[in-house]
Parts: C-alpha cells; structure tokens; sequence
C-alpha cells in the first residue's frame, strides 16, 4: 500500500467515523429530542382505543389524562391525533392565534349541510369574517333594546296560559319558551305569528340530523340526515318567499332577519336569500339550545340552594321598588345577583363542552407545570370548557354552585388570566350572542320570580353527555304557584 492509497483509506476512516458521529449527534440531538418535545400521548389500545375512551366520555378521558399527563397531551383516535389544551396556561394560543394557525373551518365542517351552501363554514375566513360582522351588526346594544321588549312580551304570554298552580316540566317549558323567543327576534314575525308550527317542525328535523356520526360523515345517507337535507330546503324555499316579499313591501322590521337582509359585504354586495337563510339557522343553532339549556341549569340551581334564590329575590324585589313591574333592557343589566347565578350555572355546566381547531403550522406551548411541547401542524387542538372551568387551582371547590365567587375580591373568573372561564369560548372566536343570551335568560327568570313560587319535586338533574350540545338528563319536575312578589315599602 503507497502513501497515496493509504491516505486515502485514512480519509474514508476518518469521514465514516465522522458521518457516524453526526448521525449519532443528529439522533441524539434533534429526531428523539423534537419528539421528546411532542405532548405525551394517551395510552389506549391499539388502534380503536382512542375512540373507546373518547366514546365513552371526552370529559372523563380528559379527566384523567389532565391528573396523569398535565395541561398538554394527545389522544390518536383513529387517523387523527388530537392535542388537547387544558387549563388558562396554555389555552392563550388557542384562542388567540390567527385563522392561518389554528382554523375552525375544517373542524366545523359538519354543519355546512345544515347551514347550508356559502355561510360560515363553508365559505373562506375573510367571507365568514364579514358575515361575522353581521352577526355583530345585529346584536348591537340598540337592536338588543328592542329585542328584549320582544323576549319580554314573550315570556309575559307564556306564563299567562300557566294555571294558578300545578306540575310542570321546566325544561321542557322553557325550551318551549325559548323557540317562541329566538323565532320572534331571529327569524321574524313571519314565522313567529304565521308559520311557528310549520318552521319549528322542520327545524327539528335540522337538529335531528346532527349526529355524533355526522360530526365524522355529515353526509352518509341515513335516514336522519336525508330528513334534515329535506328539511333544510323547505326552509329556504319558505324564507325565500318572506325575503322577496319583505324587500317588496319595504317593510322593516327588529329581528336579525331584517339586519341580515340590510347587510353588505366590504365591496357592496347585498346579502343573498340563500345567505340570510343560512346565517338565520346558523345563529339558532349557536343560541337556542345553549340558551335553554343553561335557564333550566338555572331554575335547578336557585331551587336546589334556596340561600340564592332568596337573594335573587331581593334583587328583583329592590328593582320593583325602583321601577315598579317594568323591565327592559337597561332594568335586565341591573340583575347582577341573576347576571352571577346565571353565570355559575354556566361555569358547572357549559353546553358546548369541547371546542376544537385545526393546527397549520408548529407551535411550542408551556404548561403550568414548566413543560414544553411542539404542536405538529396537522393535529387537532381542542379545549374543554366543561373540565377547564373546574379546575380547582382557578375556583375554589369548583364543583359547588357558588354565585358569590364573581363577586368583587374574589373574581375567580379573572384571577388566573382572560381564559379562566370559558364558557364563551374568548379570544378571536368568542361567542357574539353572550349578552342575548344573558338577555334572555333573565327575561324568562326575572318574570318567574316575580310571579310564581317553586318547588323542585323530581331529584337535582343529572348531565346528558350525550347530547351534542351537552344539556340535562331527563325531566326536570317542579311544583309552581301563582304569586306577586312583595315588595315591602
Ligand atoms: C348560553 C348561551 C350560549 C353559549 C354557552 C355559547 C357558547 C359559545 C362558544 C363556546 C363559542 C365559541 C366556539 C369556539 O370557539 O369554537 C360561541 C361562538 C359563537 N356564538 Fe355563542 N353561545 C351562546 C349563545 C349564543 C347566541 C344566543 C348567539 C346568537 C344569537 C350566539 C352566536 C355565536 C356566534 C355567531 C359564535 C361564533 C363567533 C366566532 O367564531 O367568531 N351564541 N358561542
């Protein structure tokens, strides 16, 4: 062997050990490091296991994941890996970043049959940005005012075909009651005074096609969704016709239809019949079980822990004095021991209690417990409302139903940062119904207690964790009596 040849072997020696050097360094410092840095996964059987555990209640896998894993961990339930962010540490991101990071649109896009072509979902974020701003358009402070005389009127007739006492259903009735309420303000007088039955029957028929399977194949033709898809065009041919025949008569009335109808896009495009349409099913869907949902949370809740109800009598008891039986919407903002009830019946139980996104690009998050992790683009990030909003080091004995603690000092809802209670969702996507809702919900509860005596005679309800809005199980009995408050001088 010459020099040459031995130089040679030297270099090639020299370049293997170096390359095995790199590719250990390379292995030891960046592959196992950057999945070192994904969140921890969990642990389920293979394959169908992730969907076993999430089938068999999201918020108790999330439950027990957060104890063992903390604030950050990933579920593989089928093809998908779905991180979930728990708790205010690490749930900034979620609600913040911009639709190029972390998107709603595929994620939600199992409404699109039931809203319907080119409205929220189906449409790109700056279409759907626009149409947002109609929504906001249309739950201004000065649309609001009116809208309450209407919730008001509402309720006033309803109980009025009330006994002088008996038995009622409470959720029922006021699931009842709140279809009466949300077709006068959101869908118009049309419906509400003409064509209630014939409207209310087929969105029935929209909210029965909306399935957990529907979530994963919204169009698979079972019979639910072929029912829904029928339903859905009657709707809009019956909207259709109230549209023409409102633009042709220049009538204008208060309800969102007639804002939708008003809207314009940036470059001055009116709004479509089919458009209105579909916003119009999309805010029923988005206010009207939620709404319903959370008034029965509150009847079970005052009527379980008489110590608040009587303090929420005192509440109206004091605005009587002040402004006799009027209410409106200025009176309604004044219920802040009703404002904290409502409010704590919503923390204990937020009907929408998982909130998802769709991850597009790799970001890093840090738990509470110093933890950080990579987010890969791709998955899906979800936060759990239900679970979040009672976590114990944020509210004190968070299972209890304590109105008290949004009092001033204690702001629990505050203390632990923007994204302590999320029963709206916050952020970039939170919800722009929360002053209706709350709006309505005093509405209904301010004529109760003004009005009637209760009794809760069935047992303290449980939650249906079955239902795609999260509500309550089963009937909720109460024992009613006619009565008017007192109001001492
Ligand atoms: C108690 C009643 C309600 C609850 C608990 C509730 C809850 C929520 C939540 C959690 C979100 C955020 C969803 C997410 O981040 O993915 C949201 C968004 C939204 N809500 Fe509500 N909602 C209620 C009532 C209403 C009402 C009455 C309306 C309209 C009339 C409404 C309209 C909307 C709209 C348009 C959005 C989408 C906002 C956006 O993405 O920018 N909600 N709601």
């Amino acid at each position: 062997m010459d020099l040459g040849e031995k130089n040679m072997y030297a270099a090639a020696g020299l370049l293997f050990v170096a390359t095995i050097v790199f590719l250990k360094f390379a292995s030891r410092y960046l592959a196992p490091n950057s999945s070192k840095r994904l969140p921890p996964t969990v642990s389920t059987f293979p394959l169908i296991g992730g969907l076993i555990r999430f089938m068999k209640g999201p918020i108790i896998m999330v439950r027990e994941e957060y104890a063992k894993l903390g604030g950050v961990f990933t579920l593989n339930l089928l093809h998908l890996r779905i991180t979930f962010f728990v708790g205010p540490e690490v749930s900034g991101h979620f609600f913040k970043a911009p639709e190029s990071d972390l998107s709603q649109q595929e994620v939600y896009q199992f409404n699109v049959p039931t809203f319907g072509p080119g409205v929220v979902f189906d449409v790109d974020y700056s279409v759907r940005q626009e149409q947002f701003r109609f929504f906001t358009e249309a739950l201004r402070v000065n649309k609001l005012r009116s809208y309450v005389d209407q919730m008001v009127l509402e309720a006033e007739d309803y109980f009025s075909k009330w006994g002088e006492r008996g038995t009622v259903d409470l959720k029922y009735e006021l699931e009842h009651l709140i279809i009466l309420t949300a077709s006068r303000c959101l869908l118009g007088c049309e419906v509400r005074d003409k064509l209630f039955d014939d409207v209310s029957a087929l969105f029935h028929d929209l909210d029965n096609g909306m399935r957990p399977i529907s979530v994963i194949f919204p169009y698979l033709p079972i019979p639910a969704h072929k029912k829904r898809d029928r339903a859905r065009l009657r709707i809009s041919e019956i909207f259709s016709t109230i549209i023409k025949s409102r633009k042709s008569s220049l009538n204008s009335e208060d309800d969102m239809l007639q804002c939708f109808i008003d809207a314009k896009y940036k470059n001055g495009r009116a709004t479509t019949e089919g458009e209105i349409t579909g916003l119009l099913i999309a805010a029923l869907f988005a206010g009207q079980h939620t709404s319903s949902i959370t008034s029965t949370w509150v009847g079970a809740y005052l009527l379980k822990y008489r110590q608040y109800l009587s303090t929420a009598l005192d509440e109206q008891k004091r605005l009587m004095k002040k402004y006799g039986d009027k209410v409106d919407h200025d009176i309604l903002s004044e219920m802040d021991v009703l404002y904290r009830c409502i409010k704590e019946a919503l923390r204990l139980h937020p009907p929408l209690v998982i909130l998802l996104r769709q991850s597009h690009s790799v970001f890093t998050v840090k738990t509470r417990e110093g933890a950080e992790y990579e987010i890969p683009k791709g998955h899906i990030v979800a936060t759990a409302p239900a679970f979040a909003n009672r976590l114990p080091h944020i509210f004190k004995d968070p299972d209890s139903y304590d109105p008290d603690r949004y009092l001033p000092g204690r702001e629990e809802d505050k203390a632990a940062g923007a994204f302590s209670y999320i029963s709206f969702g916050g952020g970039r996507h939170g919800c722009l119904g929360e002053p209706f809702a709350y709006l309505q919900i005093k509405a209904i509860w301010s004529h109760l207690l003004r009005n009637f005596e209760f009794d809760l005679v069935s047992p303290f309800p449980d939650i249906d964790w079955n239902a795609m809005v999260v509500g309550v199980k089963g009937e909720v009995m109460v024992k009613y009596k006619r009565r008017k408050l007192l109001v001492e001088e």
